[in-house]
């Protein structure tokens, strides 16, 4: 009985400490989350990390980097709106905002991180809100993350994401994202994607099948696909997958 009370009591603790870390009092946000997320502190890769890991898809969609991605469409008149999934401390959205100039202006509008543990520090939290930048901390797996997402996407005026992203390391291994739940979080995606050329790129478990993946993919219409193996290279240790969604697609998939 005393063990119990005791595993019960630590249990608490331990929730309670996460739920400070995570910043839930700070962020007044509820967390369903578990104690494994104590092992996601901070991950800040850039705009070059992120292009070393999807170079293959972008390149197989006839699309440049992700500056050029983004430029392009600020370019055409059309907005510049990024969601990263998984997104660390939100150095790849703070990095595609910075340097701006005149002569080099920035390709980001609004940008949107999405992480278990907002590991940023204070200096970067002030600037990030100068940028419009945004960090909001939840499991992606949770519909109530996906709730705040909306709500955040309202407070930003943001009407549809122009890009979203997921360089999750080791955070989309199928230990942590079950397979089961790639319809549920892919229909959450494309509801928020852009129809207008808009981009999702992800990297995938090594356990994916691209085949039984690829051949559900296809039947949405409207799309352009790639999708590209892991390779030994450290910035493609996992397999990739971009798909655009143009004007004929379905808004929805459900
Ligand atoms: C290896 S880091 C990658 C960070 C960044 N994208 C980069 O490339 O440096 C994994 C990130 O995924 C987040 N993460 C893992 N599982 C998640 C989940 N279920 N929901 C939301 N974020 C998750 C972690 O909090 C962490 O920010």
């Amino acid at each position: 009985m005393v063990a119990l009370a005791e595993q019960l009591t630590q249990g608490l603790h331990a929730k309670r400490k996460i739920g400070v870390f995570l910043g839930a009092e700070q962020h007044n946000v509820k967390y369903d989350i578990e104690i494994r997320d104590d092992i996601w502190t901070w991950y800040g890769g850039r705009v070059k990390d992120y292009d070393a890991t999807f170079s293959r898809v972008l390149s197989a969609l006839h699309l440049g980097s992700f500056r050029e991605v983004l430029a392009a469409r600020a370019n055409a008149g059309l907005p510049t709106n990024v969601l990263d999934l998984m997104g660390g401390d939100a150095s790849f959205l703070r990095d595609l905002k910075l340097p701006a100039n005149r002569q080099n202006p920035s390709p980001l509008n609004a940008g949107l991180c999405v992480t278990l543990v907002d590991g940023r520090r204070e200096s970067w939290r002030a600037l990030d809100l100068k940028l419009n930048i945004e960090v909001l901390c939840g499991d992606l797996t949770s519909k109530n993350t996906w709730k705040l997402i909306d709500e955040r996407q309202r407070e930003m005026s943001i009407d549809a994401f122009d890009l979203i992203a997921c360089r999750g390391g080791d955070g989309v291994l199928e230990t942590m994202v079950p397979k089961a739940l790639y319809p549920f979080l892919f229909g959450k995606i494309w509801d928020r994607l852009t129809s207008k050329e808009g981009l999702f790129i992800t990297q995938l478990p090594e356990t994916v099948r691209p085949r039984e993946l690829l051949k559900q993919l296809r039947l949405i219409p409207g799309t352009r696909l790639s999708f590209q193996p892991a390779t030994k290279k450290e910035a493609e240790l996992y397999p990739s997958l971009g798909i655009v969604k143009t004007p004929t697609a379905p808004k929805s998939l459900i």
